[in-house]
């Protein structure tokens, strides 16, 4: 007899009390997350508290060194569903649209114009990659990311030192594809940023969750002092 099986989901993805550590440093500790379904997760924190660490995790890239991460309640889920861009993307020595063409694993170009146009590169398509400004790069990355239509976006500071017109396409791109249905958990260092896409954050601290829970309430009425010094600009050592 057929059996009909749900397709599996990379989400929740759950993190039950994850340490990381390299020798004798600690860069996660104790972090106890679920990150569902909905509006995008916004991740904040100082420099090197954990951010880029916490992402590579939920990617899959990094095993904790104590801890339990699950994807869809799976504990060795391949990251077909998932993708990732770093904060310095490495662009294949091609076109742009070769670059999407590479990721997306097929020549569709109706797909690969839509892919460009909803980072606002419509134009780029045969500018040499690494010819692309920073700011491009970054939204390029983008763009071959969502190729593999994943379901949960991680994004490490997408926006870090783009212009407000760039950050703005990165930031509508988010809004769009969070409406489409795509889970995001992002880092950044704006705050201004976190207040207009987060749904829910993620306040770390020297690799500890020091807050966390729904965007409205954590800017209006944070409950510990580290996030009420941090959201006031003041500098969280
Ligand atoms: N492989 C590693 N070995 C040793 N230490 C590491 C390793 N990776 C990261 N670290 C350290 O762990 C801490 C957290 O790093 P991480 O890059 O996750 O921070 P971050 O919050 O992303 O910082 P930033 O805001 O500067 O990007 C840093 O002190 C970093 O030096
Ligand atoms: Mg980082």
């Amino acid at each position: 007899m057929m059996t009909m099986r749900a397709p599996l989901s990379d989400l929740p993805v759950m993190l039950q009390d994850v340490r990381m550590a390299s020798g004798k440093v600690t860069i996660l500790d104790s972090v106890s997350l679920t990150i569902s379904p909905g509006a995008p997760t916004v991740l904040i924190g100082p420099n090197g508290s954990g951010k880029t660490t916490l992402l590579r995790v939920l990617m899959g890239l990094l095993t904790p060194t104590s801890g339990r991460v699950t994807w869809g309640g799976r504990e060795n889920a391949p990251p077909e569903r998932r993708a990732i861009v770093f904060q310095r993307p490495v662009m294949l020595r091609r076109s742009a649209e070769a670059n999407v063409r590479y990721a997306l694993g097929r020549d569709d170009p109706a797909r690969i114009a839509e892919l460009l146009a909803l980072v606002g590169l419509s134009g780029l398509e045969r500018r040499s990659a690494r010819r692309l400004s920073g700011g491009e790069q970054q939204r390029l990355a983008l763009a071959r990311a969502l190729a593999r239509d994943p379901e949960l976006l991680l994004l490490d500071e997408p926006a870090a030192s783009l212009d407000p017109a760039a950050t703005k396409a990165i930031e509508d791109t988010v809004r769009a594809v969070a409406a489409r249905g795509v889970k995001v958990m992002m880092s950044t260092h704006d705050l201004g940023q976190a207040k207009r896409l987060a749904g829910d954050v993620v306040l770390l601290h020297r690799g500890r969750v020091i807050e966390t829970g729904a965007a409205s309430g954590f800017f209006a009425n944070p409950r510990t002092d580290a996030a009420r010094k941090f959201i006031a600009g003041e500098l969280l050592v």
